[in-house]
This record gives C-alpha cells, sequence and structure tokens, in this order.
C-alpha cells in the first residue's frame, strides 16, 4: 500500500504490531485479524500501518522460545520508537508472545492494545476430546510404554490441532493471554473467544477503534494492581508456570517491583477455579461457553483499576455471568483450596523453585528420595532409558544445565520423562527437578526455575546421584539432605562449564539474561518504562 502524508495528516497513527508467519500454525489468522484491526482503526479516524514482527513460533523454534522473548520485546520497543506512531495494537498469542509484545510496548511507553489470537477449537479422537500439548504428553508416554503404535500416534498427532489458534487447554499462551486481559491491556472478554469464532474478528475491530479512542485520553499506566489482578487470575485459572517468570518481567517493565513471594502469598488464599486441562478436565472453548475470564473474574477479589476498554475492571466485570458450575467453580467448591502455583525454598533452591501442584499427584507433594542426576539434556537422553539405570518409583530425577544461561535459554524440558522400565511396570509420575521450565500444557510433579541455576554454581551443581532430597510443598521446602560440610567441599572443588560458542545475539543474551527468579529479563531494560526520547529537529 502506498501511502503520502495527506493519508495521515492530523490523525493518530496506529502501529498494527503482527506476529503471523507461515511458520506459525498458532497465528495462521492473524493476517485477517490485522485487516479487522486495520478496519476500527479507519472508522475511528485513525491511520493504521501494519508492521510484521518475529513470530516465536514454539512447535518449531529450536532450543527454545524463550531464548528469543527478549529478542521480540527489543523489537516491538524499537519498531514503536523509531517510527513516529502514536500508539499500536499488538496481534500475539502463542507463550512467549504476550508477554515479549506486552514488555516491549511497556518500555516504549505508547498507549496499546493487546488482541489475543484465542484459543483452538475443541479436538477429537475416537470418540474422545484431545486438548493441545497435555493429550501429546499423554500419549507420548503411551507411545514409549509400548501401549500404543506408531499409527495410533500418527491419527492422534494428525486430530490435535483442530483449527487457527493457540494450544487450547491452560498452558502458558492460555495462561498469559489471560494474564493480558486481567492486567487490562485487553478488550473485556477478548482472551477466551475461540481464534475461529464470528466473535474474534469483531473484538479485532473494536480494539482498532479502541485504540484511537485511547491515544486521544490518558492511556493506562500499570500498577501494583493490575500485576496483582494478573497473579490471582493465573493462580484460580491454574495457569501455566512460565507467568511467574514472564509476569517478573513485565513488572519489572512497568517500574513495579514483584517478588516470588508475593505469588506464593496470593496462592495461599486464591482457590483453582478453572477446571481445565492439564489440571482439570475441559478445554479453553468449554470455558469460553460457561462464561469466559469475564464469568471467573466475577467469583474473584480484583482491585478495581483503569483498563484500556475506558471503564475500570469492576465496570467491565458488571452483568458477568457463569452458565456451567463446573467448568468455572464457585469459591465453595473449587478445584483446588490454593492457587494451582507454588514458590519452594530451601538449601536446594536459596533463590526459590516453582511448582504446579494442581497438575502434580497429591501422593507424591510431601515425598524423600535418592536422586539420579542428569548432568544435561543430552546425557539425559542418552541414559533414561538404559535398563541399567538405578532408578525405582521413588527416585528423584535431576536435571541440570537446563537454566537461562546452561540451557541457554531455560528451554522446556523439566517434565523429564519416567524411564521406560517403570512406564512399563505402570508408574504415572515421579518426582523431577531442574533449573529448566516446562510445558504450561504439561503436569506431573516436577520442581522448575531452580534458583540460581546450577551453570552459576546453585546447589543443583552440587547434587550427586544417591543423595537424598525432600520435597515438603505444603511447606515450600525443597532440601538437599547432605551436611554442610560436605556440600563445602563439593563446592571447593566445583568447577564452571566452558562458556559455549556463540554469537551476536546469543552473547547479548548469555551476557545480560537474569536468573529466573528475577523474570529472565535483560538486566540493562528493567524499569526502563517511558525514557523519553531526545526531541530531533
Ligand atoms: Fe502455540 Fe501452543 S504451540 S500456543
Amino acid at each position: 500500500m502506498g501511502f503520502d502524508r495527506e493519508d495521515f495528516a492530523g490523525k493518530p497513527v496506529v502501529a498494527v504490531v503482527n506476529t503471523w508467519s507461515d511458520i506459525n500454525p498458532c497465528h495462521t489468522h492473524l493476517r485477517d485479524r490485522a485487516e479487522s484491526v486495520k478496519r476500527g482503526v479507519w472508522q475511528a479516524g485513525g491511520f493504521p500501518l501494519e508492521i510484521p514482527a518475529i513470530s516465536l513460533s514454539e512447535p518449531f523454534m529450536k532450543p527454545s522460545t524463550m531464548l528469543y522473548r527478549n529478542l521480540l520485546a527489543m523489537e516491538t520497543e524499537e519498531l514503536l520508537r523509531s517510527y513516529p506512531f502514536d500508539g499500536a495494537v499488538l496481534l500475539g498469542g502463542c507463550d512467549k508472545t504476550t508477554p515479549a509484545l506486552i514488555m516491549g510496548a511497556v518500555s516504549c511507553g505508547l498507549p496499546f492494545v493487546y488482541v489475543p489470537a484465542g484459543p483452538m477449537l475443541r479436538a477429537s479422537y475416537r470418540g474422545g476430546v484431545l486438548g493441545s500439548g497435555s493429550d501429546v504428553w499423554k500419549y507420548w508416554a503411551e507411545l514409549r510404554a509400548g501401549r500404543l503404535t506408531q499409527e495410533e500416534w500418527d491419527e492422534m498427532e494428525s486430530r490435535i490441532a483442530s483449527s487457527p489458534g493457540h494450544c487450547m487447554t491452560m498452558g502458558t499462551a492460555s495462561t498469559m493471554t489471560a494474564a493480558a486481559e486481567a492486567l487490562g491491556v485487553s478488550l473485556p472478554g477478548a482472551s477466551s473467544i475461540p481464534a475461529a469464532d464470528s466473535a474474534h474478528p469483531r473484538m479485532a475491530v473494536e480494539s482498532g477503534r479502541r485504540i484511537v479512542e485511547l491515544i486521544r485520553s490518558d492511556g493506562v499506566e500499570l500498577s501494583a494492581e493490575h500485576f496483582e489482578n494478573a497473579i490471582t487470575v493465573v493462580l484460580a485459572l491454574g495457569g501455566s508456570t512460565n507467568a511467574v517468570i514472564h509476569l517478573i518481567a513485565m513488572a519489572g517493565r512497568a517500574g513495579v517491583p514483584l517478588s516470588l513471594a508475593r505469588f506464593d502469598e496470593l496462592s495461599r488464599s486464591v482457590p483453582v477455579l478453572a477446571n481445565l486441562r492439564p489440571s482439570g478436565a475441559y478445554l479453553m472453548q468449554d470455558f469460553f461457553e460457561a462464561g469466559g475470564l469475564r464469568g471467573l473474574m466475577s467469583r474473584l477479589p480484583l482491585h478495581d483499576v483503569p483498563t484500556v476498554s475506558g471503564s475500570s475492571l469492576a465496570e467491565n466485570l458488571r452483568g458477568a455471568s457463569v452458565y456451567d458450575d463446573d467448568v468455572i467453580r464457585r469459591v465453595e467448591n473449587p478445584l483446588l483450596a490454593e492457587g494451582g502455583l507454588a514458590i519452594l525454598r530451601g538449601s536446594l533452591a536459596p533463590d526459590g523453585a516453582v511448582i504446579k501442584h494442581s497438575a502434580a499427584s497429591a501422593s507424591l507433594l510431601s515425598h524423600v528420595g535418592p536422586a539420579v542426576v542428569f548432568e544435561d539434556y543430552d546425557d539425559m537422553n542418552a541414559r533414561i532409558d538404559d535398563p541399567d539405570l538405578d532408578v525405582t518409583p521413588d527416585s528423584v530425577l535431576v536435571l541440570r544445565h537446563a537454566g537461562p544461561l546452561g540451557g541457554p535459554g531455560m528451554p522446556e524440558w523439566g517434565m523429564l520423562p519416567i524411564p521406560k522400565k517403570l512406564l512399563r511396570a505402570g508408574v504415572s509420575d515421579m518426582v523431577r527437578i531442574s533449573d529448566a521450565r516446562m510445558s504450561g500444557t504439561s503436569y506431573g510433579t516436577c520442581v522448575l526455575h531452580v534458583a540460581p541455576e546450577s551453570f552459576v554454581g546453585g546447589p543443583l551443581a552440587l547434587v550427586r546421584s544417591g543423595d537424598m532430597i525432600a520435597l515438603d510443598v505444603s511447606g515450600r521446602r525443597l532440601d538437599l539432605l547432605v551436611d554442610d560440610a560436605e556440600l563445602d567441599a563439593r563446592r571447593s572443588s566445583w568447577t564452571r562449564r566452558p562458556r559455549p560458542a556463540m554469537r551476536g545475539y546469543e552473547r547479548l543474551f548469555f551476557d545480560h539474561v537474569t536468573q529466573a527468579n528475577e523474570g529472565c529479563d535483560f538486566d540493562f531494560l528493567h524499569g526502563a518504562g517511558g525514557v523519553p526520547e531526545p526531541a530531533i529537529h
């Protein structure tokens, strides 16, 4: 499209930042949605310009999209800063795209509206319901155990992505788009609309109209109360462990201090109300039909904060209803009395670790067992199915060198596979500990984000196979039961791995990324919101 000055003279110029890409199946519809957004901008008297941004396609980007979340955040910030835009509509949804786009826009300081891609429709397989991610892990275990044929697996795989849209379980994508709505940066109800529903393009048009009005008003400044609302919603959803890292990073960009401790304090009092996989039974389409996020939020104690809709959160929730009390539970009948996430500390995780106990085995939440240590991901893959591996159902599987630096990029390796010989004996869960992350769609008794990570010499680096490890989720403890003198001796002989060979961006990441408990953002970008640009004459 060609344009000249008269096209936008006097009109608010809106960037439509689009993470559409051929290689991102979760965003296939965003090319159309960008057109809907532009229609809304034109209707309200603004001038829209679409700009592409890196898509961060979760299924294809290796070793982890997490390595590139900060790159998309920087790209978004610099696109918005370097061109003469007055505001932005951001289109994303697949896992890291939501935090990255919002981090960049917050750092830039322009008004913005976030348009969530929306979840896929419900999928079916042989008369049952399939949930993306969660059922992949379930059937993969069956395949490894020899209880599923390759043909059955192929058929299941061909059924599981049922439409455009992001994963339709309560994985990281659904968690973070809900968090964005709870932050007040998406229109009310936007995050629950399935991508293929006719309400989705209508929401995109309305977002385009709304940004023009937002540019003409004061915009919305994110406060501590906004972030507490987002945490409360994530906990009530049984949301992804990844939300802890992303919300800390997003708050850092807004200049709002957010600690792991606050997640845990809220988790003690917020019940899990959403009966969604992997913690519960249903999928996002069921959630939408049951009243969606507005229905859920109407049952939660939230701060009344300004939102991009132009109304406060309480006004947005007026008239919200729940139509199915099994999908969105009443407070008196929760799926779990506490929030879905717990923050652990102890001698093995002095700076914290995270577990999604709503998707773990209740019988393993208090457990003492001997460690089976894997030095890194390659070592784990080489030995996990070795028939001679000294492992029992009581063992605690430990993976190190999988953190922000050790991975690098904290890949989603934290749901270590159950050794085949135990799978075949009927074992379906074990205590697993790592400095990695795990997919939000995954489940099991997996302690993640152990900080400091092993690569920098955190206690995880000192564990040896056979050491006893104690997990106590209700007491919020994770301890290595080795005496101090022995640990001191191991520490004095420990040496850091050599730094891997790296190119440009990887070097920037390696030199500046913070630990998991600090959000894995770049240290020089914390609190960077609203830095004024010098005037150009
Ligand atoms: Fe994109 Fe799950 S693969 S959200």
